[in-house]
């Protein structure tokens, strides 16, 4: 069984069959059927972006020889490491981090996790906090620990600041030698870190030059850790090709990441649901909709060729943490969210309430409910009330059913994510692949560290700016 979407509470028909009081909004048949027709065109403009060769993603499931480096660095690199820590952010971070969460048991993430299971535990640094930085560095035994430098530029200021600084310890602690404490993840031809690979001889595995960093995870920057942590990557790529597959057909009936790009495009510019939350009933899925977030947002949030700015806004939460927090706002506040439910049909491992023992005291009465579920049936009893409270106050969701989770099915929701994206972005009529807003930022930033080229220092603050 493969993941499904069901977007019953979103569409008219659905809506319909609602007793609920609050105010109702739905898509209707007509809205629908009309971007059906037109959907197409859009699919096509997709394909023929695909084969320019521009839109790498698609075809790296099938793409055997980057797959070939992944498992070799992998398996000589077996048994040698406590630890794995990837220097990255954005694109080059966000991917790792979610396939760790949610394919690893949780206590295997812990800091303090060296070496369980016979496979290393593995950090993310995506940040240049001193503080993160300096405590990780302090408690990793260098000689046991593996640094994979990824960027696909190989410029981006905050990853090249913590490579520098982790060269540096390498040096000074294992002399010469350190170098073989790293690997490097990018372009296989441009960039700073390719020319250091080449100059230092450092291995350096490749992130095709068509494939854009939010689009990377299924290259070596989220398979190498994953495949060092142990993960079947083999599975992941099929799953995510399995998708892909799926996808190839331009009828959004048929065509899960195409509905749902539709349905979320139709709900922003026609019913105002520019808010697109995504809420998966699974811890280990909550860095997975971080990483959505960051797709999502780099990726349509955009100024068309006209001038006119769109982009919906992605919010991440997680049931049932967030029934106790957001919820409230989603049942209740400005009806300008949709929400994603992700529902993990089978959990790997789940946890009885147990019946306590007849020697001690009775539960009170209030509770006796408990005793005989499980943790697991708790959590999707709780996914199945808040879909159907939502739909009662008339609030649109949908929700993704993933059977399991496992790396073939985490495969298949990425590709579906980066598909779906794709297609939000020929909607929107905006470039997804490209990300000029955050030029202007990162220009500043060198700027403001002296870079020669950048002079042009940022306004400093005046009197009248600080608070
Ligand atoms: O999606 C993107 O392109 C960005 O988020 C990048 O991944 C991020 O800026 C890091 O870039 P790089 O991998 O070049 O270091």
């Amino acid at each position: 069984m493969a993941l499904r979407l069901d977007f019953t509470n979103m569409i008219a028909a659905g809506a319909a069959s609602r007793s609920g009081s609050g105010e109702s909004r739905a898509i209707t048949p007509a809205e629908w059927a009309e971007a059906v027709a037109a959907f197409p065109k859009v699919h096509a403009a997709v394909e023929d972006e695909r084969a320019r060769g521009t839109l790498g993603f698609f075809d790296l499931p099938g793409d055997k020889g980057l797959h070939e480096q992944v498992t070799r660095f992998a398996r000589e690199a077996a048994g040698k490491y406590t630890d794995v820590v990837v220097l990255g952010i954005g694109g080059s971070a966000l991917g790792p981090i979610a396939l760790r969460t949610s394919l690893r048991p949780s206590g295997w993430n812990a800091l303090d996790a060296k070496g369980r299971g016979g496979q290393p535990a593995l950090h993310v640094l995506d940040n240049v906090d001193p503080i993160t930085m300096a405590a990780l560095l302090e408690r990793l035994d260098l000689r046991k620990t593996l640094f994979i430098t990824i960027s696909k530029s190989g410029g981006t200021a905050e990853t090249m600041a913590q490579y520098l600084i982790v060269r540096d310890r390498l040096r000074s602690e294992l002399g010469e030698g350190g170098k073989k404490q790293l690997v490097f993840v990018t372009d296989p031809v441009k960039g700073a870190l390719r020319a250091i690979a080449n100059s230092d001889s450092v291995p350096a595995l490749e992130i095709p030059s068509n494939v854009g960093g939010r689009f990377s995870v299924l290259t070596p920057v989220g398979l190498l850790p994953a495949a060092l942590m142990g993960v079947d990557t083999s599975a992941m790529l099929a799953g995510a090709g399995d998708m892909a597959a799926r996808c190839a057909k331009p009828d959004p009936s048929s065509n899960p990441a195409a509905a749902f790009a539709l349905l979320q495009w139709l709900g922003d510019t026609r019913h105002g649901l520019n808010t697109q939350v995504l809420m998966p009933y699974a811890d280990s899925l909550r860095d997975f909709a971080a990483w959505f977030v960051q797709l999502w947002a780099e990726s349509l949030g955009k100024i068309r060729p006209d001038g006119t700015s769109v982009g919906p806004t992605p919010l991440p939460a997680v049931g049932a943490t967030d029934q106790h927090s957001q919820v409230q706002l989603f049942m209740e506040g400005p009806f300008d969210k949709v929400i994603t439910f992700v529902r993990v049909e089978r959990f790997e491992e789940d946890v009885p309430i147990p019946t306590p023992d007849p020697s001690s005291a009775p539960l009170p009465p209030d509770l006796a409910y408990l005793p005989g579920h499980s943790l697991g049936e708790l959590l999707n009893a709780e996914y199945e009330a808040t879909s159907a409270a939502l739909a009662e106050m008339g609030r649109m969701s949908c929700t993704l059913h993933l059977p399991e989770l496992t790396a073939e099915t985490v495969g298949e929701a990425i590709m579906f994510y980066q598909l779906a994206t794709g297609y939000a972005g020929a909607w929107y009529g905006i470039d997804p692949f490209d990300q000029p807003g955050v030029e202007l930022g990162k220009r500043l930033t060198y700027a403001a560290m002296g870079r020669p080229g950048y002079e042009a220092k940022p306004k400093p603050a005046g009197p009248a700016d600080e608070a």
